[in-house]
C-alpha cells in the first residue's frame, strides 16, 4: 500500500456527447447486420455520432466547461490540461492546445497522450503525479474520441462499433482524505497489430493508395482482442485493488471500459462483483475509447450512483495494447 502525505481528488466532472443518434436499425441499412447480432455480441443498441465539420476539440470543450461548472474552477485557475484522444483535431498541434485557447485557460499548458481506450485513466495517473509533486496545483484531464470519422463503413466488423463522446475531470489536492487512492497503467507494443490504424503516421504516410486500401480506418482482430481484454482487465484491476490497500470486496461501484457487454460481465464474475455493482452505458453510446470512462463516471455521479464516501474503480483496456486502473475514494 502507498502512503501519499498528501491526495488528489476529483472535484468535478463533465461530459458531452453529440445530438445524432445512430441506431442498430439504421446501422442495418448500411451493412450486412442486425440488431440482434450487434445487441447479443456487444450490448449496443445505439451510438452518437458529430456532424461532419465538428472536431474532437468541440466535443472536448462541451465536457469540460460542464466540469468546470461542477467543480466551480475557473478556466484560469488550470495549470495542466491532459487529453487522451487518438482522434485529435490533427496529427499537430495537440487538441490540447485548442481547447486551452477555447476555454481561454491561458495560465496552463496542455498535450495530448496516445493511449487508445486508456488514454483517459493515462491522463488521470499523469495529472495526478504532476499535482503530488508540486509541477501543477489544478489539473483538467479529458477523454474525447471522434472515432465515427476513423470508421470503415463498408467493415460490419468494426462500424458498429464505436461512438464519439467526450468526458472531463478536475483533479486538485484539496486536503480532504481520500480522492485517487491509486493508479496501474500497462502496455505491450507485440500485439500492435491487432487493434490499429495502419497508415497516416511515419510508417505508411498518406498516399492515394492508404486512401483507396481504407487504410486510414480502424483495423481490429476483436475476438483476438476480446480475450486479451478479458485477462488484463481483471489483473490490473486486482492490482490497483491491492495498491490502494482493498480488495474488490470492499468496492461500491466498478466503472469498466465500455467495450463489450460480455467483456464487461466476464471481467465483474472474475472479480466476484455483481452486476448491481457495476456501471454499464454501452447500450446507448457503444465504445467510445479514451470518452467511456470518464462519460460513465459523470452519468454515475449525476445519476446519484456515486456517493461520498464509496470505493469506486475504473479499469480500462485498449489499442497498443494499453490497460490501466485506477481506484478513487469519493
Ligand atoms: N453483424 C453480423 N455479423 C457480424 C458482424 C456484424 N456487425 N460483425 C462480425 N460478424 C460475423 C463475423 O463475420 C463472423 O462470421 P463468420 O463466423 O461467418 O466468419 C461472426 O460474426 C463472428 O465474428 P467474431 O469476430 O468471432 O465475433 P465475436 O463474438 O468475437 O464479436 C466483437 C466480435 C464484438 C468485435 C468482439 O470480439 C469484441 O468486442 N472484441 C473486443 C473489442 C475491444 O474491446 N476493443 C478494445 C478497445 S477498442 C480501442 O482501443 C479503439
Amino acid at each position: 500500500m502507498i502512503a501519499l502525505e498528501r491526495s488528489v481528488q476529483i472535484i468535478g466532472t463533465g461530459s458531452f456527447t453529440p445530438e445524432r443518434v445512430l441506431t442498430n436499425h439504421d446501422l442495418e441499412q448500411i451493412v450486412d447486420t442486425s440488431d440482434e447480432w450487434i445487441t447479443s455480441r456487444t450490448g449496443i443498441k445505439e451510438r452518437r455520432i458529430s456532424d461532419p465539420g465538428t472536431p474532437s476539440s468541440a466535443l472536448a470543450f462541451e465536457a469540460a466547461s460542464r466540469a468546470l461548472e461542477n467543480a466551480g474552477v475557473g478556466a484560469k485557475e488550470l495549470d495542466q490540461i491532459v487529453i487522451g484522444t487518438v482522434t485529435g483535431d490533427r496529427t499537430f498541434p495537440s487538441t490540447a492546445c485548442i481547447v486551452q485557447d477555447r476555454l481561454g485557460a491561458t495560465n496552463a499548458y496542455g498535450f495530448d497522450i496516445s493511449a487508445a481506450c486508456a488514454g483517459f485513466l493515462y491522463g488521470l495517473s499523469v495529472g495526478r503525479s504532476a499535482i503530488l509533486s508540486g509541477a501543477a496545483g489544478t489539473v483538467l484531464v479529458i477523454g474525447v474520441e471522434s472515432l465515427t470519422k476513423i470508421v470503415n463503413w463498408t467493415d460490419r466488423n468494426t462500424c458498429v462499433l464505436f461512438g464519439d463522446a467526450a468526458g472531463a475531470v478536475v483533479l486538485r489536492a484539496t486536503g480532504a482524505p481520500g480522492g485517487i487512492l491509486a493508479t496501474r497503467l500497462h502496455s505491450d507494443g507485440a500485439l500492435v497489430h491487432l487493434l490499429e490504424m495502419p497508415a497516416g503516421g511515419s510508417l505508411m504516410p498518406p498516399s492515394h493508395e492508404t486512401v483507396d486500401r481504407r487504410l486510414h480506418t480502424i483495423h481490429m482482430s476483436g475476438n483476438d482482442v476480446f480475450k486479451h481484454a478479458v485477462r488484463a482487465m481483471e489483473s490490473v484491476a486486482l492490482e490497483a485493488l491491492e495498491a490502494s490497500g482493498h480488495t474488490s470486496a470492499d468496492l461500491d461501484l466498478l466503472i469498466p471500459h465500455q467495450a463489450n457487454f460480455r467483456i464487461i460481465e466476464a471481467t465483474a464474475r472474475r472479480l466476484g462483483l455483481s452486476m448491481e455493482k457495476v456501471f454499464v452505458n454501452l447500450d446507448r453510446y457503444g465504445n467510445t475509447s479514451s470518452a467511456s470512462i470518464p462519460l460513465a463516471l459523470d452519468e454515475a455521479r449525476r445519476s446519484g450512483r456515486i456517493r461520498p464516501g464509496d470505493l469506486v474503480e475504473m479499469v480500462t483496456f485498449g489499442g497498443g495494447f494499453t490497460w490501466a486502473g485506477a481506484v478513487v475514494r469519493w
